[in-house]
């Protein structure tokens, strides 16, 4: 439904000539319950942290290329609206980034450079098939003893 709006001449206190707005069939909360959900959430780690750091980090500035070529190629591949490309803060997997995890499958990509970026949206986001390449061996996945950790 479309919302509408009527504007009707009125006189306000201390002016000439006013106006009323009324606004007909609109409820934001109706309009955005007419909103698909997203499809997918991508989340790709902007975490910084000092070169000194005891645990490595995703960015070495808080800029991702990453990020920004997931966020065009996806826009090119029809998926605005239905796909949203996130930047977040640490996810903990550090010793793997720079990290990736795409939602509802919960699947978590390490090492992750912008060239992969391409591959991550035709073959993951828009076909459906992760990159398995690129994924974070189960082994390691939140688990204490990682051989990646020291
Ligand atoms: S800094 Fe990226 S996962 Fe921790």
């Amino acid at each position: 439904m479309n919302p509408t709006m009527q504007i009707h001449p009125g006189h306000g206190p201390g002016r000439t000539v006013g106006f009323t707005l009324e606004l007909h069939n609109f409820n934001r909360s109706q309009r955005r319950s007419h909103l698909p959900p997203f499809e997918r959430h991508v989340f790709v780690c902007h975490n910084v942290r000092p070169a000194d750091a005891p645990r490595p980090s995703c960015t070495s500035d808080g800029k991702s290329d990453l990020h920004t070529r997931l966020s065009q190629l996806s826009k090119e591949a029809g998926l605005a609206g239905r796909v949203r490309i996130n930047k977040s803060g640490c996810l903990d997997q550090c010793e793997h980034g720079p990290n990736v995890v795409v939602y509802p499958e919960a699947v978590w990509y390490g090492g992750v450079r912008p060239e992969d970026a391409e591959e991550i949206v035709r073959e993951h986001l828009v076909r459906g098939r992760p990159v398995e390449r690129l994924r974070i061996a189960d082994a390691c996945l939140n688990a204490r003893n990682c051989p990646h950790k020291d």
